[in-house]
Formats: C-alpha cells, sequence, structure tokens
C-alpha cells in the first residue's frame, strides 16, 4: 500500500512491487536485461527498482552510461558498491579495500607489468599452452586420434575456462603459479571462487560453508604468492620469461614505499579474478558463435593461413603488432563481446545526492530527478550494445557490421550491403574509449578495465591456435544466457563440434 502514498516527485519512479524488501529481485534475477526493458517502457530510462533492501536506481541508454561512468568519484562510489564482494576475495588494501587514489596508482602498476615487451613473450606462450591442451586433454581425445573424418565434442565453457586459467597463469601469473595448477590448487580456486557470485554481494558473510570455504582459500592462495615473492626477493635470479608479479615487486607508489608482498599477492588474486570468468565467458561465446556461422569459421582459418602459414605447411607464431591486423578476427571479438558483454550492469554507490540530467528523465518539464544518497547507481553496457535504435538488426551476431567491404565480407562470402554497421562512429583502436558510447563491454572513465589489451591478446591467440587445427560446428541451438551468475556466461547444453583439418 505504501507503494500508492504520495510520492516525492524528484525521486526517480519505483518499480511496482508486491513484497516489500524483497521487491523485484525476482524478475531482475531471472533476465535483467528483458527486466530492464520492460522498466523502460513503463517509466523511461530512469528508475528505481527494490533488490533485497536495497534501492537501485538504473540509467540507461547512452546518457545513463554516461552518467554511471563519467561521474565524480566523489559522487559515484565504486568501491562503496564492489567491496562486500570484492575484499573477502581479493584481500585488504587493494582495489577496493583502499582508497580510489591508491587504486589509480595500482593500475599503473599493473599496466607495466601490461607493457608491449611483456606481450610479444605472450603469444608464443599461449600457443604453446593451447597446443599441448589439446594435444594432451580428454576434451580432444578425437582430435588426439588423428582422424580426420570423426568429429568429437566439447562443453565450451569447460575447455574455455580451463585453457584461460592455463594461458593466463603461464603468462601474467608466472611460472611458479603455473606449474602449481594441479587438482588440488583447482579445488582451493574453485572454493575461492564460489566467493565470488551475487549471493556473496547481497550477503558478504553468513555462517554457511561457502563462506567458509572462501575465506580458508583466500588464505591458501594469498600465502601461495606470499611464499612466491619472497623466494624471489631471496634468491635474487633474474626471470627467463616476463610475468606480473616480477614487474609488481619493482613499483613504489607516490609516497615513497614499495608495496607490500600482501599487497602484491592480492592484485595478484585480483587479476585472476577478474580475468578469469570474463574471459572464459567471452572465449566461450565466440567459439559458439564461429561454430554457428561454418562461413565465418572458414573466413578466420583462410585468414590464419594467408598470414600464418609457411610453405612446408606448419605455422607460425603471430607477431603481437600483427594480431590487430587481422580484420576479421578483430571483427569477430568486437561482435562478440557487443552481444554477450560478461558484466551485463555496472555499479556504483551515491555518496551525495545527486541530479540525474533532464535529457536522460525528469519528472516534468521543468523538474530534476535527485537520486538520493545511499542508493546504488547501475548501468546496463548490454542494454545499449543490443539497442535497435543504434545497431541495425541488433539482436543477430553479424561481424561483418564491423569491418570494411573487403574484410569479413568478402572472406565470408557475405553481401556488407546487408549490414549497414553501427550508425556510430567508434574510430580505431579495439573500442571506443568515451563514457558517452554505447558500445562498453569494458567500462569507461576513471574504472576502465586495465586487461583489455590482454584480454584481445589471450582470446586472439587461443582461438586462432584451435581454428588452425580444428573445424568447429554447434552440437545444438545456440545457448541461453544464465543471468544467475555474475559473469553472463552461456547455459548447458553448449557443446561445439570439432573436426581436425585436412591440411592440403
Ligand atoms: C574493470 C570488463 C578482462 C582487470 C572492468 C570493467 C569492465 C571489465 C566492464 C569496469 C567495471 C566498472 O566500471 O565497475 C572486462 C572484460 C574482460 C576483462 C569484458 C575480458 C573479455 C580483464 C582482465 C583483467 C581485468 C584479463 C586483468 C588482467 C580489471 C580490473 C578492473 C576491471 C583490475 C577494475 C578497474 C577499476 O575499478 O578501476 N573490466 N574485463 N579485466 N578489469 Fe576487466
Amino acid at each position: 500500500l505504501y507503494q500508492l502514498l504520495p510520492k516525492d516527485r524528484s525521486r526517480p519512479p519505483v518499480v511496482w512491487h508486491w513484497i516489500p524488501i524483497f521487491g523485484s529481485a525476482a524478475s531482475y534475477g531471472q533476465d535483467p536485461i528483458k527486466f530492464y526493458r520492460d522498466c523502460a517502457e513503463k517509466y523511461g530510462n530512469v528508475f528505481t527498482f527494490i533488490l533485497l533492501g536495497r534501492r537501485v536506481t538504473v540509467t540507461l541508454g547512452i546518457e545513463g552510461n554516461n552518467f554511471v561512468l563519467g561521474g565524480k568519484h566523489t559522487d559515484l562510489c565504486a568501491e562503496d558498491a564492489y567491496t562486500p564482494l570484492t575484499t573477502p576475495v581479493f584481500g585488504k588494501d587493494v582495489v577496493y579495500d583502499c582508497p580510489n587514489e591508491l587504486l589509480m596508482e595500482q593500475k599503473k602498476f599493473v599496466k607495466f607489468g601490461l607493457r608491449t615487451e611483456n606481450f610479444r613473450a605472450y603469444v608464443g606462450m599461449i600457443e604453446e599452452e593451447v597446443t599441448g591442451f589439446m594435444k594432451n586433454q580428454d576434451h580432444f581425445r578425437v582430435f588426439q586420434m588423428n582422424d580426420i573424418n570423426e568429429w568429437g565434442s566439447f562443453d565450451v565453457l569447460d575447455v574455455m575456462s580451463e585453457i584461460t586459467i592455463l594461458t593466463a597463469s603461464r603468462t601474467l601469473q608466472g611460472r611458479e603459479v603455473r606449474d602449481h595448477i594441479t587438482a588440488d590448487y583447482a579445488e582451493v580456486f574453485a572454493d575461492l571462487d564460489g566467493g565470488f557470485t551475487p549471493m556473496h554481494w547481497l550477503f558478504p558473510s553468513l555462517p554457511l560453508p561457502s563462506y567458509r570455504k572462501r575465506d580458508i582459500a583466500h588464505k591458501k592462495i594469498s600465502d601461495f604468492y606470499i611464499n612466491i615473492i619472497r623466494k624471489r626477493r631471496e634468491s635474487n635470479v633474474g626471470l627467463e620469461e616476463p610475468d606480473m608479479i616480477s614487474s609488481l615487486m619493482d613499483q613504489k607508489y607516490r609516497s615513497g614505499r614499495a608495496l607490500k608482498d600482501h599487497e602484491i599477492a592480492h592484485i595478484m588474486i585480483a587479476l585472476l579474478m577478474a580475468g578469469q570468468h570474463t574471459s572464459s565467458a567471452t572465449g566461450s561465446w565466440l567459439l559458439v558463435h564461429i561454430a554457428d556461422n561454418p562461413d565465418v569459421g572458414e573466413a578466420l582459418y583462410q585468414e590464419q593461413v594467408k598470414h600464418f602459414r609457411l610453405p612446408n605447411g606448419t605455422w607460425r607464431t603471430m607477431e603481437f603488432e600483427e594480431i590487430k591486423d587481422l580484420p576479421i578476427l578483430d571483427s569477430v571479438i568486437r561482435e562478440t563481446l557487443r552481444m554477450h558483454p560478461p558484466i551485463h550492469s555496472i555499479m556504483r554507490k551515491v555518496r551525495n545526492d545527486i541530479p540525474v540530467p533532464p535529457t536522460l528523465g525528469a519528472p516534468s518539464e521543468n523538474g530534476t530527478y535527485i537520486v538520493p544518497t545511499g542508493d546504488f547507481v547501475w548501468s546496463s553496457p548490454a542494454v545499449s550494445q543490443l539497442d535497435p535504435r543504434v545497431w541495425k538488426n541488433a539482436n543477430v551476431w553479424d561481424p561483418t557490421r564491423w569491418s570494411d567491404p573487403e574484410g569479413v565480407a568478402a572472406a565470408a562470402g557475405r553481401a556488407y550491403e546487408n549490414s549497414e554497421g553501427p550508425k556510430v562512429d567508434f574510430g580505431f583502436g579495439l573500442v571506443s574509449k568515451g563514457t558517452e558510447s554505447p558500445y562498453q563491454p569494458f567500462g569507461a572513465g576513471r574504472h576502465r578495465c586495465i586487461g583489455e589489451q590482454f584480454a584481445y591478446l589471450q582470446l586472439s591467440t587461443v582461438v586462432t591456435t584451435l581454428i588452425r587445427q580444428v573445424e568447429l560446428k554447434l552440437a545444438g541451438p545456440l545457448p541461453d544466457p544464465n543471468y544467475q551468475t555474475l559473469i553472463t556466461l552461456p547455459k548447458k547444453p553448449r557443446n561445439i563440434l570439432y573436426r581436425r583439418r585436412k591440411f592440403d
């Protein structure tokens, strides 16, 4: 009944719900994108919904993205929004468990470890890991039998999750971590990962086994990194392969203080967690769509043949710089991230009452909505990336929209004229960096992802190494997205069929 009482007109409209506190949790949880669209139809691009006692104000569209991502961090705060989830998993004194100025310094340290010089070495390492995986893991049993006529099958998320952790460990995380990926380690990682769910964001500490396991796993993994750091400091031997731990060990805050061992350990855990599900989800959707579009698979393969196949039939490793000049690969990755951004909603918490620009939504011609202190504000790149007012055939996976007529269209044998491409100029580079863009799979502004270049390198190398060896086709219909997980993953069944390529 309280919803029928006269309201403060300066507050955004509240989504109608039957149960007070519980609010719209059920319809949001089932399919947040549908929920946002339905609400936008009823209330406009700014509305508030109740989620288990929290007030969440959603701002949609390009302006909504800009409102959240371009907001001042003193008004819209990321750490207040994320810390209940991230601090127990990443650990103390890093990322959102420290003042924002320190996070900005930590991001610079990490960027130093993600420099081009390191990336050059990573391509070969990733290729080696994927090739080894295909030779040795049961998922590729039919491939190992050398039979070019028989199709095998794998669960795409299982395969991409394993490959992502192996390749990230071998490159970013370093030799010691890679060599430690055993069944025991996988179990501890799974326990930590079990603490990275929407439920743990809503209820950061409960007397349940998954919470206890999360805390024990955090301690074990943190100690594991601290030991590596100590051993490296003691032995003082230079590394053959560059990695993130070594670059963090050399960094100093502006105050002149070096990073403490536990800070390095916790940054390493944060990078592991930030990259694992985002990249394995994207890699899975990539393979799903390539398998569903064999003409694009063939075009990708021919692009590899053209640039990297040697006259004797073997393959040359891609140079990091060359990856950016492969238009088919590039457009396939962009298009997958357009349709399946792994993070569908980006969150901040309001520290000071904040007015909403009237063009985004207003109670009356002269009025302004004010989002009150304590509300969460969320934007959703997933909504703007699928908006039919921005994208032609928004719900169709069509990489040709990103490329020039000589690119994917010609190679894939498709008519580029069928797809006008985006109606927004994204310029060059991987993606637009603006907070006003409708395309934000990596976020924008102050908290923009620092892993984009690494993810792009990792996904490119993983996919091309697979495509060089096998043809793919989808075993069933396109999988549905699972929104119950923090990252949008493909639901089961999600099997992909593969067959060893016949070399001419
Ligand atoms: C932040 C997406 C891979 C590290 C973000 C944000 C998005 C995102 C949307 C912004 C969150 C916000 O504004 O609240 C992705 C996607 C990836 C990916 C789609 C892969 C396809 C990675 C990788 C790493 C990484 C591989 C590490 C090597 C981070 C970190 C932040 C971040 C540390 C926090 C930045 C901050 O709050 O200032 N990512 N990410 N990400 N990402 Fe990524």
